[in-house]
C-alpha cells in the first residue's frame, strides 16, 4: 500500500465522488435561477469507471471513506447498482443528499450496502423552503428522513447552511427538531461557492455565534476534535451531539484527508482547487491502471496548503457546488 501523500504530510484517504451534476432542486445559493445546462449523458462516467477510479484508490492508495455526492446523487438513474459495486470495496461508503427522493430509494440503497447518509435541510419552514429551494418539497424531505430512519440509518445527520438574514432565525428550532428525532444536527458556515456570487463576509454566521445561540437554551460541551470537516459539541443534558462544519472561522485545512472525482471525470485535491486533473481521457483510451495512478499521484503532490477565503488573494472556483459537490 503506497498512501496518497502531499508535499504537507496529509495523507489522503477520503474520496468523495459527484455521480451527476443534475439535481431536483434549485437552491439559490447553489444555482442559478436560469438552471444549468446538464452534462450531456456521455460525458458522464459510467458505473464501471467510477469503480475502476475508486477500486485504484483503495487497493493501491488506502483510501478507506468514499461519499457519493451531486447535484444530488439520486437523480442518477439506478444508484443502487453503483452503491453494490462500491460497498463490495470494503470502505465506509456514505452519501450527501437532499432527501426528497429517500422514500423511494432509501430501503434499496440499505441493502445495496450504503453505510450513511447526510441530508442537505436549510429551513423547517415550507415557504422559506419554496424560496430557498424553488421547489415546494418540505414535507418530501422531512418523509424521505423518516423513511430513512425506517431502514436502518442510524444516525442521520442533517446538514443545514447557516445564512445571516436568511435562516439564522431557525437554529434554535433545528436543534429542538433533530433532538427530538436522533439525528445529528450539523451546521456549516456558508462558504463563497454559491452560484450568484451573493456570498460576503456578512452573510457568514460563525461557529462561536452558533453554539453560543444553541447552548443558550441547551447547554453544550465542546467534544474532542478528529480530523472530520465537523467539531463537535455535546449537549449536556445527554440529548445527543451538534456539529458545526467551521470552513471560514476556523478552516481545517491543515488536517485535510480529501480527494474528489467529480462526475465527467475530473479529479480535484481541494474543494476550492483552480486545477482538475483529467481521468476521463486515460479511462477512454485504454489507460492502464499505472496512467491512472500517476495522474492522481501528480494531483495530490500538487496539493496547496489551503483555501485562503479569508485573504485578498483567495480565488474562486469556477464551479459552483452543484458541480463540486461540497
Ligand atoms: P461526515 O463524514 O458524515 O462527517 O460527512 P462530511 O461532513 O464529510 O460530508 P457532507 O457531505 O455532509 O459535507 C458537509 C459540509 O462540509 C458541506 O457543506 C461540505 O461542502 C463541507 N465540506 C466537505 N468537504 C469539505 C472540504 O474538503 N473542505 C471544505 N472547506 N468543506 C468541506
Ligand atoms: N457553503 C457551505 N455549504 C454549502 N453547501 C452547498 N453550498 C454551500 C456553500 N456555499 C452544502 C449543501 C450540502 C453540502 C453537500 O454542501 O447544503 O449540505
Ligand atoms: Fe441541489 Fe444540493 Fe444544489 Fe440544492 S444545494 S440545488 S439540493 S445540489
Amino acid at each position: 500500500m503506497e498512501p496518497l501523500v502531499d508535499t504537507f504530510g496529509r495523507v489522503h484517504r477520503d474520496l468523495r465522488i459527484s455521480v451527476t451534476d443534475r439535481c431536483n432542486f434549485r437552491c439559490t445559493y447553489c444555482m442559478p435561477e436560469e438552471g444549468m445546462n446538464w452534462l450531456p449523458r456521455r460525458e458522464l462516467l459510467s458505473f464501471e469507471e467510477i469503480e475502476r477510479v475508486a477500486r485504484i484508490l483503495v487497493e493501491r492508495f488506502g483510501v478507506d471513506s468514499i461519499r457519493l455526492t451531486g447535484g444530488e446523487p439520486t437523480v442518477r438513474a439506478n444508484l443502487p447498482l453503483l452503491v453494490e459495486k462500491l460497498a463490495a470495496l470494503g470502505t465506509d461508503l456514505a452519501m450527501t443528499t437532499n432527501g426528497s427522493t429517500l422514500r423511494l430509494l432509501a430501503d434499496d440503497l440499505k441493502t445495496a450496502g450504503l453505510k450513511r447518509l447526510n441530508v442537505s435541510l436549510d429551513t423547517l419552514q415550507a415557504d422559506r423552503f419554496l424560496e430557498m429551494t424553488r421547489r415546494d418539497d418540505l414535507a418530501k424531505v422531512l418523509d424521505g428522513i423518516d423513511a430513512a430512519r425506517a431502514a436502518g440509518f442510524a444516525p442521520i445527520k442533517v446538514n443545514a447552511v447557516v445564512m445571516r438574514g436568511v435562516n439564522d432565525d431557525e437554529l434554535v428550532d433545528f436543534a429542538s427538531w433533530a433532538r427530538d428525532l436522533g439525528l445529528i444536527m450539523r451546521f456549516i458556515e456558508f462558504m463563497p461557492l454559491d452560484a450568484d456570487k451573493a456570498w460576503t463576509n456578512t452573510t457568514v454566521v460563525g461557529l462561536t455565534e452558533i453554539v453560543e445561540r444553541i447552548g443558550a437554551v441547551y447547554p453544550l460541551e465542546a467534544v474532542q476534535r478528529g480530523s472530520a470537516p465537523a467539531t463537535t459539541f455535546r449537549y449536556a443534558d445527554g440529548g445527543g451531539e451538534i456539529g458545526v462544519i467551521a470552513s471560514v472561522t476556523q478552516s481545517f485545512c491543515d488536517s485535510c484527508d480529501r480527494i474528489r472525482l467529480s462526475a465527467e471525470g475530473q479529479f480535484r485535491n481541494c474543494l476550492f482547487a483552480v486545477d482538475e486533473y483529467d481521468m476521463r481521457p486515460i479511462l477512454r483510451s485504454g489507460g492502464s491502471d499505472d496512467d491512472l495512478a500517476e495522474s492522481m499521484r501528480g494531483a495530490v503532490a500538487e496539493k496547496w496548503a489551503g483555501h485562503q477565503i479569508n485573504q485578498v488573494h483567495f480565488i474562486r472556483p469556477r464551479k459552483s457546488m452543484s458541480q463540486l459537490g461540497g
